[in-house]
């Protein structure tokens, strides 16, 4: 049974209709949208979730839409007195605090598929690493070297609280601030380039075109209208080409619809010298 049917005729059929089937659970958090023509029945949404989904301790509600540099929604708490939790993907754990730092399960299998390509041995840069989904998952599973580099200190903070957590195979070392200013001054070069940030992502191409190493693969997200979907490889391809890189695109993917007519798409980028 989903909210809509559970709140059925206990709340007015014209209420209903406002009601979100969708709703995102991040450990023991569930994450709502209650539009505001139904915000008086908030309570009672937050209230019927948690007799749906025992295993749901806090219900937060979504006030607004990521934004700024640390891309942070802003919440209201609706039930329970925290907003971290431990949740768990592919044999890992994180802490997430939705309300502090970004995090997003919704792209867990896109993090399996990831950590699939890499190999025992790689030196690797994740660039906006956020609270570490991205270096924990391959971590856990490739004995590597990964640089890490995120801006917001409170997502670092919980990153590191999740080192703690998890056995892994390979090394992390976590660096707080600018990629622009941590990622060129790096001695060294790198295997793969992780670019996890869609919307940042294109603006810093060049920072991980520098820093990658010859036949080293760039893992770069952007958003895409879906009509230019197709054109995408191309479009990669000619931005690195003016940047002074000739690339391979090895894979493109959609990772997802995130508004209409917009995807959220995976390009996995060679460099060929
Ligand atoms: C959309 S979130 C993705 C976080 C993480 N990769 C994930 O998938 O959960 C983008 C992240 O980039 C960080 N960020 C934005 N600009 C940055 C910059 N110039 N240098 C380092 N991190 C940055 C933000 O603080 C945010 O945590």
């Amino acid at each position: 049974m989903n909210l809509k049917e559970a709140l059925e005729g206990k709340i007015p059929q014209k209420d209903a209709e406002h009601i979100y089937r969708a709703f995102e659970i991040i450990g023991d958090i569930a994450i709502i949208q209650v539009p505001k023509e139904i915000e008086q029945h908030k309570m009672l949404m937050a209230e019927t979730l948690c007799t749906l989904h025992k295993n749901i301790k806090v219900v937060i509600r979504k006030i607004d839409e990521v934004s700024g540099k640390y891309r942070v929604g802003k919440y209201e708490i609706l039930i329970g007195e925290r907003t971290d939790t431990i949740y768990k993907e592919n044999g890992i754990r994180l802490k997430a605090d939705p309300t502090k730092a970004y995090f997003s399960s919704r792209m867990s299998t896109e993090r399996e598929r990831m950590t699939e390509q890499v190999k025992d041995g790689e030196k690797i840069i994740c660039m906006f690493a956020g609270i570490g989904p991205y270096p924990i998952n391959i971590a856990k599973k490739r004995d590597v070297s990964i640089k890490a580099v995120e801006i917001n200190p409170e997502a670092t903070k919980l990153f590191a609280e999740s080192l703690k957590l998890n056995k892994l195979k390979g090394n992390i070392e976590i660096f707080t601030g600018d990629v622009k200013d941590i990622v060129p001054n790096l001695p060294e070069n790198f295997d793969r380039i992780l670019m996890p940030a869609p919307k940042d992502a294109p603006e810093f191409l060049e920072i991980a075109l520098q820093k990658v190493k010859k036949g080293g693969i760039i893992n770069y997200y952007a958003f895409v209208p879906s009509e230019y979907f197709a054109d995408l490889e191309s479009d990669v391809k000619n931005k690195c080409e003016k940047l002074g890189k000739k690339v391979k695109i090895l894979a493109k993917r959609n990772c997802g619809n995130i508004g209409i007519c917009q995807f959220r798409a995976a390009v996995d980028i060679q460099v060929l010298d």
